[in-house]
């Protein structure tokens, strides 16, 4: 699927020049997103484009919201399936849950919706659905799945709670408005229930839509860009490291996620001077930039060296550690913020619900996780305290449903 934007024209876009159906990659500039309406400068006299109105189609060879634009708002939720749940179970609740899906992601209430009212605002939501290791036996289907779709192995720097750990079937929704994300989360449970039960929820957050440009990479809570180094979606590159190509037959076109709650030791991070924050990354805090390039799409130089000797970019920091040669070994990070009420002394509760989406978990991401929890300048405040993985099966065409080509 490309990941088009696709919106009604309406009289206030058509004013701004914002009513441009958006291509894969990156969306126009956060410049066409105020309309001055005659106001000048005047910010009483603002008013914001449409953007509640945006569909990214449901539709497509791809499950949308992997290479769509990361919206500003995502809710993960892991289900489990209630025990006897078979496969042609299964086949009805994929059947239900993606037609919901596709009624959200128009701006239409799915049936039986008891709060229509909240469906005509889809803000580019899109659903996707994933299946954990444990749902292949559910179904009778050990045999269909694939090889590496297994949980991580343990790490040394993991300090795991189980209730952020696996789950069955996984819903990511994400959009733009996170009352868009609350009600369609909430129409897909109540429709899961005879089925499932909920095992975890994991809401996270970006930047809010329109504060800036569309296509700038985003800092997390600690305040890094980060996403700079991802295979660009709408590339071959990307296609080439994401959607997967071997395997099982029923996956090709989709991908696997792993999912990675990782806490932020915020106040270490504080306590930290400039300096060291970028030599754990070895990237600078201002602009993204490589500390051996001036712009922040600079390639990483891990051959300079300063007036010492010593390599400029740590061997140990996290962009070296985490750097592959081969574009088919990269993953794309769709990470998002979470920040939970701090604990009773005030210590944060935050920090990345880190997706990665990659061909095969067994091939490209366990070799960057392995690099990194041995030996990452970053880990000092980091921790991870979740993990998930999942399959996600390629994408359906109108009358189709996901899951089909397994379960079907
Ligand atoms: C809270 C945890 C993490 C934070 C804050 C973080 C932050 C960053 C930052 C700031 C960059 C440099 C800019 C960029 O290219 O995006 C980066 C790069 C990268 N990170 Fe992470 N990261 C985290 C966890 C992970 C994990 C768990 C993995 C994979 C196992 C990972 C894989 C990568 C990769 C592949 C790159 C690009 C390296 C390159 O080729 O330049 N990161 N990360």
């Amino acid at each position: 699927m490309t990941d088009s934007v696709q919106r009604p024209v309406s009289r206030r876009s058509l004013l701004t020049g914002g009513a441009l159906t958006v291509g894969g990659a990156v969306a126009g500039a956060a410049a066409t997103a105020v309309v001055r309406d005659g106001g000048g400068t005047d910010p009483a006299k603002a008013s914001t484009v449409d953007f509640g109105a945006q569909v990214v189609p449901f539709h497509g060879e791809h499950q949308a919201g992997v290479e769509t634009p990361a919206q500003s708002h995502a809710t993960f939720v892991a289900l489990d399936l209630k025990p006897g749940v078979d496969r042609a179970a299964l086949v009805r609740l994929m059947r239900l849950l993606t037609d919901d899906a596709a009624r959200l992601a128009q701006g239409t209430a799915p049936l039986a919706d008891g709060q229509p009212e909240l469906a005509v605002l889809p803000a580019r939501l899109t659903v996707t659905f994933g299946f954990g290791p444990a749902l292949f036996d559910a179904a009778g289907l050990a045999g269909q799945r694939p090889e590496s779709l297994q949980q991580l192995p343990p790490f040394d720097i993991d300090k795991l709670q189980p209730q952020w750990c696996e789950g069955d079937l996984l819903l990511q929704i994400c959009a733009d408005d996170p009352l868009t994300v609350a009600h369609a989360q909430r129409m897909l449970v109540k429709d899961s229930r005879a089925f499932a039960t909920v095992r975890w929820v994991q809401r996270g957050f970006r930047r809010g839509r329109g504060v800036q440009d569309d296509g700038a990479t985003q800092r997390n809570v600690l305040g890094q860009v980060d996403g700079t180094a991802n295979p660009p979606p709408g590339t071959d590159v990307f296609a080439g490291a994401v959607w997967t190509d071997s395997g099982p037959d029923w996956l090709r076109g989709g991908t696997t996620l792993v999912l990675r709650r990782i806490r932020a030791e915020l106040e270490a991070w504080d306590a930290a001077d400039t300096d060291g924050k970028e030599f754990a990354v070895g990237r600078r805090l201002s602009d993204g930039a490589p500390l051996t390039g001036r712009a922040e799409h600079d390639p990483l130089d891990l051959a300079a060296k300063n007036a010492y000797g010593f390599p400029i970019i740590s061997e140990f920091s996290h962009a070296a550690r985490a750097h592959v040669l081969s574009d088919r070994q990269r993953i794309f990070r769709r990470p998002y913020n979470y920040d939970e009420p701090p604990d009773a002394d005030g210590t944060a509760d935050s920090g990345l619900i880190f997706a990665a989406y990659q061909r095969d978990v067994a091939r490209q991401f366990l070799p960057i996780q392995r690099n990194l929890a041995e030996a990452d300048l970053l880990n000092d405040w980091i921790t991870p305290i979740g993990s998930a993985v999942f399959a996600i099966p390629p994408g359906c065409q109108p009358g189709g449903w996901i899951g089909q080509e397994l379960l079907g």
